[in-house]
């Protein structure tokens, strides 16, 4: 990423990684990532916001020599991940005056993850400030998003609150600013069920707070800023909220087509009844996609054969993936096909012990289904009909 003026003294110089197809080796990033990062000259001093993930430190470098950037005297961590802190250590070897300025828990983890020595830091406390001459930048603790040691910092005179991952997207775009149109959207919502989903509670709270603070710009560490706050915040506020579609996810795997006649068989009731269905054949889908569908959806249900005497991995790593994501899924189902026995349904709920859901009946076929499986299927579609008509859903 070249350098962006975002306002007079005000830099993007952050990178752009068009090509990343995966992020933390597990979610998946279609349309890459960007590190943002930010330099703020005040009248007397200059800090730079977060860094850039070790890959694209060149950039980072680049950019600042660019900018004939000849002294840092604050480089701000709001977050420990690697993909923002990791160029701290090459920062404070060009700018040997340079401190980290950054909360207890930060600190810790960057001596931890990045051999940071003790004498480079600088302590802050939750919503102090520290000033640039003409500026002043004011530390907001904003723990779990994403992960315990997060923070935000706000620029008060410019109004422009750096929020590091939150409000983030894993979109590599050369604009500064996002278009408000769909596939801005999408993959913002991407973004918050890939990597935020799990921190919902925290982020109704932060949602609360960042509307009192009324920033003009939101300059988050992934993706473009928003220009128009109002436009990502309400979008949070929607995927946050308790609401739900009428909807049915039924991730599956089927090896010999039985768990796959289940499924579309149970798709089909399902629409007969007027609930709209997703399928996710787990050895095909961008698990992404499946990720994003979990925020709306109040109903999983899902296809499982049995692989010897246990449920088939593809669909334990689903389990398992829903289960870390913590979605705001009420009821689970299990059907599938088994050849002589097994434990599917006890390996399945073993994966599920973090969400708080009802499980209906499991319909399990020996071998092919035959017309009782159908039967026990409708039976399935009649009770998520039921439930999904308690939750108002039509
Ligand atoms: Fe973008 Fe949690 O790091």
């Amino acid at each position: 990423m070249s350098v962006i003026e975002i306002k007079k003294g005000i830099y993007s110089v952050g990178a752009i990684h068009w090509d990343r197809r995966l992020f933390d080796e597990l979610v998946p990033t279609p349309d890459g990532t960007t590190y943002n990062a930010y330099l703020i000259k005040g009248s007397e001093k200059t800090a730079l916001i977060d860094t850039v993930d070790p890959e694209k430190t060149h950039i980072l470098i680049r950019n600042l020599k660019h900018l004939n950037v000849k002294r840092i005297d604050y480089v701000i961590a709001n977050h420990a991940e690697q993909d923002h802190s990791g160029s701290i250590p090459t920062i404070l070897e060009m700018y040997p005056e340079a401190k980290v300025v950054t909360n207890a828990k930060c600190k810790g983890m960057l001596m931890d993850l990045l051999t940071i020595p003790e004498e480079r830091f600088m302590v802050i406390k939750d919503r102090e400030s520290i000033s640039l001459g003409d500026r002043t930048l004011q530390f907001i603790f904003a723990p779990w998003v994403h992960w315990p040691e997060t923070m935000f910092t706000y620029l008060e005179e410019d109004r422009i609150l750096f929020t590091c991952d939150l409000f983030g997207s894993h979109f590599a775009t050369s604009r500064l600013y996002a278009n408000e149109d769909e596939k801005v959207l999408e993959d913002a919502k991407r973004y918050y069920a890939e990597i935020m989903m799990p921190f919902r509670v925290q982020i109704k709270k932060y949602l609360d707070w960042v509307e009192e603070l009324s920033p003009e710009i939101i300059a988050p560490s992934h993706g473009p800023l928003w220009k128009n706050p109002d436009f990502i915040i309400r979008a949070h506020r929607e995927w946050v909220s308790d609401s739900f579609k009428n909807i049915v996810l039924i991730p599956y795997i089927s090896m010999h087509h039985s768990t796959k006649q289940m499924v579309e068989y149970l798709a089909d009731a399902l629409v007969e009844r007027g609930i709209e269905v997703s399928l996710f054949n787990l050895t095909v889908t961008d698990i992404g996609k499946f990720a994003i569908a979990l925020v709306d959806a109040p109903t999983m249900v899902l296809g499982a054969p049995t692989v010897l005497v246990g449920t088939h991995p593809a669909a334990i790593y689903a389990a398992y993936l829903t289960n870390a994501l913590r979605p705001k899924l009420k009821y689970v189902g299990i059907i599938g096909s088994y050849g002589w026995g097994g434990k599917a349904v006890d390996h399945i709920k073993a994966q599920l012990s973090s969400l708080r859901v009802e499980l209906f009946e499991p319909v399990l076929s020996k071998g092919v289904p035959g017309d009782e499986d159908f039967k026990n299927l409708d039976k399935l579609a009649e009770e998520i009909l039921k439930k999904h008509k308690e939750l108002g859903l039509k």
